[in-house]
């Protein structure tokens, strides 16, 4: 592994932060969420046009996150014990504009982050920021209908402009927007969106894609006036979707899986749409405002890297109906018969890894960047104040060994490895504590009861001597 090679852990600003007193007015899109599998679904109007009248008085996770507002200090202090030396976090877009419509941002949020870069700067951590993590101000969704309105992209490039001049002397590399693809399965998370049962929800979701998309090339385009050393990454959930069976049916439904994802990463890398893109609007009725000078924008400011999220690999059936499904990021896939869950709430697949980072890099022939990778699983307990998580390391283990062959034998530029979720912190799916990624546990249930306390699992001491021996060195 080369001595610059970025190893770290990677986390979010909505499920860790905390701080939150749940006043309507200063929250945002991910702040709403409840605690169960209403999280997962689009969000509709009820007739009196109110968007949040269903969950209104729940319980919210990331009310207190992991109160990592509070701990940073000790939290990355502990991952310095670690041996990593990079570290991604978001900055919560909310927290600097509470309504998205300021012109100043909150000072009190501008001095968390600072020291947060602070600390970082002490141990030698490399920064790898990330702008949006499925986060937008809630006032912006109430009154422009999130980013199925262009007015909402002068509002970002504000709070992109502030944080990316603050911020310019501590951070190179930065990412826009977490899994831009998210929008098409998850669309209240991935892009705030809020629909009537009258909208055609294509439409909606490839509008907000777009302005998205154009937000995404407007920040690299004023980034650079900034810092012309910034390093700007795309960021998809990615995974390659694999055929159920040799049929060319299934490879086909394959294929049309993967674009799903791909296509975002194409505008981001490439700067235009896939050539199938006219026809995919043709049979969907998409009217969408893309005008030519977006196009230009789009064309001419494009990523410097490929990040992604690698979790897992999908499958897919030209006629799955009959098929078993099981969940994985985001969505539903057919459940492939060659790998199991038995660790973790996902199918587990190291080979995935390096056939997505070949899959990447062989269409795009730029630097690659796994900025998020872990398991997820309900099975660390503490026993005698330890947490013996053998499952997990296995998991590390073989998809580190994964990712060295793709390096090593497939010859691919890799950046970096961020592991998800390297403290314990509130799942996106399940809005839950007890679906843990860390190799620092977090003692805090899923109604927020502990001591908060962090502790050290096996991984952790596992994880520490794999990098002195393999990647870092003393
Ligand atoms: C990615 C997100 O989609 O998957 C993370 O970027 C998320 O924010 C991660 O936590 C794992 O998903 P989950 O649902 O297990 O938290």
């Amino acid at each position: 592994m080369q001595t610059n090679f970025l190893w770290g852990g990677a986390i979010s600003a909505g499920q860790t932060e905390g701080n939150k007193n749940h006043v309507k007015s200063k929250l945002s899109n991910f702040d709403m969420l409840p605690m169960d599998e209403r999280r997962l679904q689009p969000v509709y109007k009820d007739d009196d046009n109110n968007i949040f009248n269903t969950y209104n008085d729940d319980h919210h996770p990331s009310d207190l996150g992991i109160d990592f507002y509070h701990t940073y200090i000790q939290d990355i202090k502990l991952l310095h014990d670690l041996g990593i030396n990079a570290f991604r976090f978001s900055i919560s877009w909310t927290r600097l504009f509470p309504t998205g419509e300021e012109e100043i941002p909150n000072q009190d949020g501008m001095k968390f982050y600072r020291n947060i870069f602070k600390e970082l700067e002490k141990y030698n951590m490399e920064p790898i920021v990330t702008l949006s993590h499925f986060e937008i101000p809630l006032n912006l969704i109430t009154k422009y209908g999130s980013w199925s309105s262009r007015n909402v992209i002068d509002l970002f490039l504000h709070y992109a402009d502030i944080v990316m001049t603050e911020f310019s002397k501590y951070v190179k590399y930065w990412i826009p927007f977490n899994e831009l693809n998210m929008i098409l399965h998850i669309p209240f998370i991935g892009g705030g969106l809020v629909f009537t049962r009258k909208d055609n929800v294509l439409q909606k979701e490839y509008q907000a894609a777009h302005y998205q998309l154009l937000a995404n090339s407007l920040v690299i385009k004023h980034g650079y006036q900034i810092n012309p050393t910034f390093k700007f990454g795309c960021m998809i959930a990615a995974g390659r979707t694999y055929p159920y069976s040799p049929n060319p049916e299934d490879v086909w439904a394959a294929n049309l899986s993967d674009r799903k994802a791909l296509l975002f990463s194409d505008v981001q890398v490439r700067g235009n749409y896939p050539s199938y893109f006219d026809n995919l609007c043709k049979q969907n009725n998409l009217n969408l405002d893309i005008t030519d000078k977006d196009l230009k924008i789009l064309r001419e400011n494009t990523v410097d890297f490929v990040s992604f999220s690698y979790y897992s690999s999908a499958c897919s059936a030209a006629d799955g109906d009959n098929l078993k499904h099981t969940a994985t990021n985001g969505f539903e896939t057919v459940k492939n018969p060659y790998l199991t869950n038995e660790d973790g709430v996902w199918q587990v697949d190291p080979l995935g890894l390096r056939i997505t980072l070949n899959q990447l890099y062989e269409r795009y022939e730029r630097p690659v960047f796994i900025v998020e990778n872990g398991l997820g699983t309900t099975k660390d307990r503490v026993i005698d104040g330890q947490i013996h998580d053998t499952y997990r390391i296995k998991y590390l283990d073989q998809h580190f060994t994964e990712m060295k062959k793709a390096i090593e034998e497939d010859g691919i530029p890799l950046i970096g490895y961020l592991m998800w979720g390297i403290i314990d912190l509130v799942s996106v799916s399940q809005g839950k504590m007890s679906k843990r990624y860390g190799v620092v546990y977090v003692d805090l249930d899923d109604s927020e009861n502990g001591t908060n306390k962090r502790i050290k699992k096996d991984s952790f001491f596992w994880f520490k001597n794999y990098l002195s021996l393999n990647g870092l060195g003393e």
